[in-house]
């Protein structure tokens, strides 16, 4: 099957994620198996990346590489003096899209991905726009949770953090109200709680889930019953008032070991990286921290996605 571009988590049904993770699950078996990877001979990716990226860019480089494709980095470009010389965003899209045969499509304003779309020669894949939306993030979160959890459906997710701000965050909670039995509890200070737009779309999908804010009582008590705790960066310059609000919120919402006594056995704790406070380094030993493992199923899931999207088999 052939994708096409990898817009938003509103595009895929629930047969067409199934799709996608078990595309991730045949490039994990060749991995393990050491059976040929070089699919994507002859093909180039081109990452097109107007923000700054460590983990996206590095880990669809690498995935494209161990499939035996190429990849050209395009980093910036409003910095090249022929974007500055009046050239604009469709037409560098058009020029990659020219010269690569997918683009990965890092943006800062949301909605760039699905500009770049309507005129691509190319897949576009939306490596994060602004705070809309990174759906291949959450594409690798949603895998973890399946290897993890054996199944999706029944799964309950604690959001902590931004959630206002955080693309990740909303990708995955489209994706997850696609699946049956889901309970999500978001957990964060005021200022950064979850827009209304995501909890009318919950509500409307039957998607059972709890706000709570400002509340250290509510958010041990949620961190001890969901099975998944998905934790963010609390950022300093989104508070007015720096001093007290945030200091308090930031030893709120933090994972550290007082945090770990309090959980379920069988809790995982994820997070999208980069990482601060909130997720203390004193965590990384718990077996049940696998912030390192949605890395490692990462590169498999970019991989599988690359192929899928570009119309190549992979079982
Ligand atoms: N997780 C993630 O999107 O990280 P980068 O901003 O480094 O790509």
């Amino acid at each position: 099957m052939k994708h096409g571009h990898i817009i938003e988590a509103q595009q895929f049904n629930k047969k067409a994620l199934q799709e996608i993770l078990g595309a991730a699950d045949h490039i994990k078996e060749r991995t393990e198996r050491n059976l040929p990877l070089d699919l994507l001979r002859g093909k180039i990716l081109g990452n097109l990346f107007y923000v700054k990226s460590m983990r996206t860019n590095l880990s669809f480089d690498s995935a494209m590489k161990r499939l035996g494709g190429e990849v050209t980095h395009i980093d910036f470009p409003e910095t090249f003096s022929s974007e500055l010389a009046g050239g604009n965003f469709e037409d560098t899209v058009r020029v990659v899209g020219s010269l690569v045969d997918v683009i990965v499509l890092r943006h800062y304003r949301s909605g760039s991905a699905k500009r770049a779309a309507e005129i691509s020669l190319v897949p576009i894949i939306n490596g994060g726009d602004g705070p809309a939306q990174h759906p291949t993030q959450a594409l690798i979160d949603l895998y973890c949770i399946e290897k993890l959890k054996g199944g999706i459906d029944g799964v309950s997710i604690a959001f902590i953090g931004d959630l206002m701000n955080s693309r990740t965050i909303r990708s995955l909670a489209y994706f997850l109200a696609k699946y049956s039995g889901i309970k999500i509890y978001f957990a964060s200070p005021r200022v950064l709680k979850i827009q209304d737009d995501m909890k009318e779309y919950l509500a409307e999908n039957r998607i059972p889930y709890s706000e709570s804010l400002d509340n250290a009582e509510e958010f041990k008590e949620i961190v001890s019953k969901a099975d998944i705790l998905y934790i963010t960066q609390i950022p300093k310059d989104r508070f007015k008032n720096q001093i007290d609000d945030y200091d308090r919120s930031k030893e709120i919402f933090r994972i550290n070991q007082e945090i770990l006594k309090v959980l379920k056995k069988d809790t995982y704790i994820m997070h999208p990286f980069p990482r601060d406070y909130e997720l203390s380094p004193e965590v990384d030993q718990d077996p049940r921290a696998v912030y390192f493992d949605q890395i490692k199923y990462g590169q498999f899931l970019r991989m599988g996605l690359l192929c899928l999207v570009l119309g190549v088999p992979v079982d």
